[in-house]
């Protein structure tokens, strides 16, 4: 069967399609669109091979998602499942990965805003490293930790350098001065990890490299004045597993190891953060047709409310009522917010007929757009799990209302 959008649990079946073992047909009896749908078997295969792929290159790699990437609770258990850790920016998502079961020794938590509250629960809870994108945090979690009679492991974010990228510590002198300063009288931290995330959808290796170039940089101005860390994390940016194979993510990983071993790094365990790479693939939405207009303009009953561009989706679409007509005719897609900003797709080769009511399936979905999502008036759409022949409504807007954490 041939698959749809490159991902192996989205097949063509005759005139239909298969989601994991559920036939789209069979959804579309009980539910109306749109419909958000998770696959359960993409994301812990995903998790497998991401790292299958690391642990072959690195003897030490750790590994922790990226819970704003997607937080919907079902799937934050299905990844704690799979024994890997999580990354966190706030309280209400650390609340939740305890609730679930990640252990405090599996989770880093940090961001540019650390509340007292969150550093507390933090501390309290044993995680594993807090994250540190100002140096003045330093001083507010060591008083916290102080209290609790802890030694807080830190990492501290370093600003990547990315073009005009605010986020994160500059290693410069001055800085470093006042790094080995705070070290020196906050004795209840430990400096152990530095991060450097680039950005997200790193198709190119140039960036890994980049990357890669700004951790090694901070390591030895670090080291020259005589500060050493343990660890480093390479954060995420990782595409969509359909969209990185396999075989590129090999690559990606080998060049990762060489850069690291021909800059001379000395460290003890690589850290990593996927968010998009675990998620992305999983989620898909089935939307229709609603109206046609001029020059093959579309308008979908989804829109950047629930879809939105900042989630930086590689979205795919796929008329799943003309499934086997050619997908060659460029057809532009909107959205149903009341403005002409909402466009989904401009020129995107989709079938010559297009009809309203027609299903159309939208891929990769599942990082970021829910977290995206904005509070433009509309239901939110059903959400459903499904895992092999099984079914699941795990977000249901009548009762559940809003997919906000608390
Ligand atoms: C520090 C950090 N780590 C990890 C991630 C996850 O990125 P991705 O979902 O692109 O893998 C992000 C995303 O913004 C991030 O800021």
């Amino acid at each position: 069967m041939k698959k749809i959008a490159g991902n192996p649990y989205i097949k063509k079946k005759d005139n239909d399609i298969l989601l994991d073992s559920v036939l789209l047909s069979e959804i579309l009896k009980e539910f109306n669109t749109p419909i958000m749908i998770f696959l359960e078997n993409r994301i812990r295969d995903n998790i497998v091979s991401f790292r299958k792929i690391f642990e072959k290159h690195f003897k030490k790699a750790s590994f922790y998602y990226s819970f704003k990437a997607n937080y919907l609770p079902e799937l934050c258990s299905i990844i704690s499942s799979e024994g890997i850790g999580a990354e966190l920016i706030s309280l209400p998502e650390l609340h939740l990965a305890l609730k679930i079961g990640f252990p405090g020794k599996k989770i880093i938590v940090g961001g540019p805003y650390l509340s007292n509250k969150l550093i507390e629960k933090s501390v309290k809870n044993d995680i594993q490293e807090l994250i540190i994108y100002n140096l003045n945090d330093l001083i507010k979690v060591n008083s916290i930790a102080k209290y609790y009679e802890k030694i807080q492991s830190i990492c501290l974010r370093i600003n990547s350098e990315k073009y005009h990228s605010k986020l994160g510590i500059r290693l410069d002198q001055k800085n470093i001065i006042k790094l080995k300063d705070l070290l020196g009288k906050c004795k209840n931290i430990k400096l152990t990890t530095i991060l450097s995330h680039f950005t997200t959808q790193m198709n190119n290796p140039a960036q890994y490299k980049s990357n890669i170039n700004s951790l090694t940089a901070s390591i030895n101005n670090l080291a020259k004045e005589n500060v050493y860390i343990e660890n480093i994390n390479i954060g995420g940016g990782f595409p969509e597993a359909s969209v990185m194979p396999e075989s590129q993510l090999e690559k990606i990983v080998c060049e990762i190891h060489s850069s690291l071993t021909n800059l001379d790094i000395n460290y003890e365990r690589i850290y990593v953060e996927p968010g998009r790479y675990i998620v992305g693939d999983a989620g898909l939405f089935l939307t229709k047709i609603i109206n046609i207009e001029e020059d093959r303009w579309i308008f979908l009953d989804i829109g950047n409310h629930v879809c939105p561009k900042f989630a930086k989706c590689s979205l795919r679409f796929y008329n799943t009522s003309q499934i086997n007509q050619p997908h060659k005719f460029k057809t532009s897609l909107a959205g149903i917010i009341p403005t002409d900003q909402d466009v989904l797709a401009k020129d995107y080769f989709f079938t010559e007929d297009l009809n309203e009511g027609d299903v159309v399936l939208v891929a990769n979905v599942g990082a970021y757009t829910l977290t995206f999502s904005n509070r433009f008036p509309y239901e939110l759409p059903p959400i459903l799990l499904i895992k092999n022949i099984n079914m699941k409504k795990i977000f249901d807007p009548a009762i559940d209302h809003d997919i906000s954490l608390f």
